[in-house]
């Protein structure tokens, strides 16, 4: 019997923290390993940080591509993953997600035999082909073989699109799993309120980094503004965490930030997810923020038009509002009555085990003691 392995291809925050539950299945189980880190992210606070943090072996291979065009970006991290995956021909290539480095992960590894690409967090649909995230997330899902939705109604929307079911398999979203795993230790470790000097309850979080919103000047000015007013009028502080992206653009821009949100450095998993279980309301145009305030039970406003989590708001977790300021303070007034008293969509926060399962990862060690187990056992007479 030769040992499976499993490869993954991560380059993002969201990646690091939402493949960790599998990587970490896939050790439980003696399955051998392959991590392939893009680069795309490289600062500490995007990325080192998270494999201490979250105890991964640091990756094996890490291709260094960095910040660049989509073109640019891509094709790299396409030309290395291949070289990687011809090398250690690995059984399954896990990608998570719909960064870059998603798609690369994708393509390089889906005309190659004897791999199977498996996508974790499949069929989410904005249906704004304006986000590069929409166009990775189609094309993802129509090139791997393997598609893990987190919910029925993800699964519905892979089968309209013309994919197998015999291809698609309901597993939940690996953020339950990351954040049963960890937000007690967050809420036991992390010192970040006293830190920041809030109060539980009496503070509002904002992250917002998508290009969509802090590549355009009015739009990201409308967003400070609207979050502002609306934090104000409930007298309390907005605390924002800026990812590089939103940093250079208020450099670039010159754009003033209102007194009532205070700024600060990107911060790590354990003080972030202690935030949002503590704020009075969350306000963001992240993927994976509208998940976890769902999940810990903290209301949450979109500063988007449109979402590929339409369960957040179905359960009442989340509202979706855009960019205007009206619209922002009328959103924040109907969530912040709500209970966070909802049923999260997401899963058993076992999806990793479920994943596994399905692809056909068994525990390795498992396998060679059954086949010892027989040859050892004594013969009839
Ligand atoms: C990427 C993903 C986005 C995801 C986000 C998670 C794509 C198309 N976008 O967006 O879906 O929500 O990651 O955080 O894949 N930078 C740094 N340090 C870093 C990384 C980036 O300073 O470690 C700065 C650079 O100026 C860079 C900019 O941030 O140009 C944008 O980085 P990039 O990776 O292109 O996209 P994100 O906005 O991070
Ligand atoms: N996150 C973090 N520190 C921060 C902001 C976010 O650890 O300062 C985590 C957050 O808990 C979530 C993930 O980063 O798990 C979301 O990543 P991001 O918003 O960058 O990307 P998206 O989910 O929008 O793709």
């Amino acid at each position: 019997m030769t040992d499976s392995k499993a490869a993954f291809v991560l380059g993002t925050r969201p990646e690091i923290i939402k493949l960790a539950p599998v990587i970490k299945a896939c050790q439980r189980r003696n399955v051998s390993t392959l991590v392939i880190h893009t680069g795309q992210h490289y600062s500490e606070s995007l990325d080192e940080i998270f494999f201490s943090q979250l105890e991964l072996d640091p990756p094996d291979v890490n291709l260094g591509v960095g910040s660049g065009s989509h073109g640019q970006q891509t094709s790299e991290m396409v030309l290395g993953i291949e070289e990687q995956l011809m090398d250690a021909t690995p059984d399954v290539l896990f990608v998570q997600g719909d960064t870059n480095s998603t798609l690369a992960g994708a393509l390089a590894a889906c005309k190659l035999d004897n791999i199977d690409v498996a996508h974790i967090e499949a069929g989410l649909r904005s249906y704004d082909r304006n986000m590069p995230e929409e166009r990775n997330r189609i094309i993802v899902d129509h090139a791997v073989d393997r598609l893990y939705p987190p919910t029925e109604e993800t699964a519905a929307l892979l089968r309209d699109e013309g994919i197998p079911g015999d291809r698609i398999t309901v597993t939940g979203n690996t953020i339950v799993d990351a954040v049963e795993m960890y937000d007690e230790t967050a809420a036991s470790t992390s010192s970040t309120l006293t830190r920041l000097s809030v109060d539980k309850g009496e503070f509002d979080l904002l992250t917002a980094h998508r290009a969509e919103n802090v590549d355009d000047r009015d739009r990201f000015a409308n967003i400070l503004f609207g979050v502002a007013a609306a934090a104000r009028h409930r007298n309390n502080e907005v605390i924002y965490p800026v990812h590089p992206r939103a940093a250079d653009r208020l450099e670039s821009f010159d754009l003033a930030v209102p007194d009532c949100i205070r700024t600060i450095d990107p911060l790590d998993f354990f003080d972030f997810l202690r935030l949002e279980s503590t704020a009075s309301l969350v306000f963001t145009d992240s993927g994976g923020v509208q998940e976890e305030t769902c999940i810990l039970g903290t209301p949450c406003v979109t500063l988007r038009n449109g979402t590929e989590r339409p369960e957040t708001a179905f359960v009442g977790a989340n509202c979706i509002v855009g960019h205007r300021p009206d619209d922002i303070v009328a959103g924040a007034r109907r969530m912040e009555s709500k209970s966070g008293e909802w049923e999260p969509p997401f899963g058993d926060g076992h999806a990793a085990e479920h994943i596994l399962d399905d692809v056909g990862l068994e525990d390795q060690h498992a396998e060679r003691r059954a086949e010892t187990a027989t040859k050892e056992a004594p013969r009839e007479l």
